[in-house]
């Protein structure tokens, strides 16, 4: 095997670990909706700002591979193949997307970003996504408006929006260690 292979194997290993490590951390309920304040989407938003589309997405669909079979790997540990069709299963299809999206928009417009416009593309492509996304799959589910499913899912937006820029923030640091050949 070669040398760059290993290096993204061991890579999209240690981020799907760091997914279910911040699954350990508990979440917020919210009461009004069956959908909890989490820190996994952070990790899902650094999967595709560290490692990119392709080993980013690997990383979040082996977490979700593992949770489908039945591993207790999201918050509050829950697992299994229902909660796909649960509440948040719009949440967490958007999260198999979110690295290539992130990872795809970096990788061919980021060459010259700033912090700022870095932090700008994270907020649409890993909170706005996201969060839009799990109200529509909410509202169905749950037999919600859509606006109130919108509505209720801006409870999220300030947490999302600190997580985005510490996403971004730890993301730019590690870029710059060469040895961890991250792009
Ligand atoms: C699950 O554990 O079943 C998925 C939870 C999804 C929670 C979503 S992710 C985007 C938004 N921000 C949060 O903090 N919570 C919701």
């Amino acid at each position: 095997m070669k040398r760059q292979n290993i290096v993204h194997l061991t890579q999209t290993a240690l981020m799907t670990a760091m997914l279910i490590v911040l699954g350990m951390i508990p979440g917020i309920p919210l009461g009004f909706i069956p959908v909890p304040i989490v820190l996994q989407n952070m990790g899902v938003m650094m999967a595709g700002e560290l490692l990119g589309p392709k080993e980013g997405t690997t990383s979040v669909a082996l977490l979700l591979f593992l949770v489908a079979v039945g591993f207790p790997f999201l918050t509050g540990g829950s697992g299994g193949i229902a909660v796909f069709a649960g509440p948040t299963g719009g949440y967490l299809l958007a999260w198999l997307f979110t690295p290539l999206l992130i990872g795809s928009l970096r990788r061919h417009f980021g060459g010259s970003w700033n912090w700022w416009q870095e932090f700008l593309m994270v907020i649409v492509a890993g909170v706005v996504f996201i969060d839009v996304t799990g109200s529509v799959w909410l509202s169905w589910q749950s037999h919600m408006t859509l606006a109130a499913a919108l509505m209720s899912n801006l409870a999220f937006i300030p947490g999302d929006l600190i997580k985005a820029g510490v996403a971004v923030a730890i993301a730019r640091q590690l870029r710059s260690v060469p040895t961890l050949n991250l792009d």
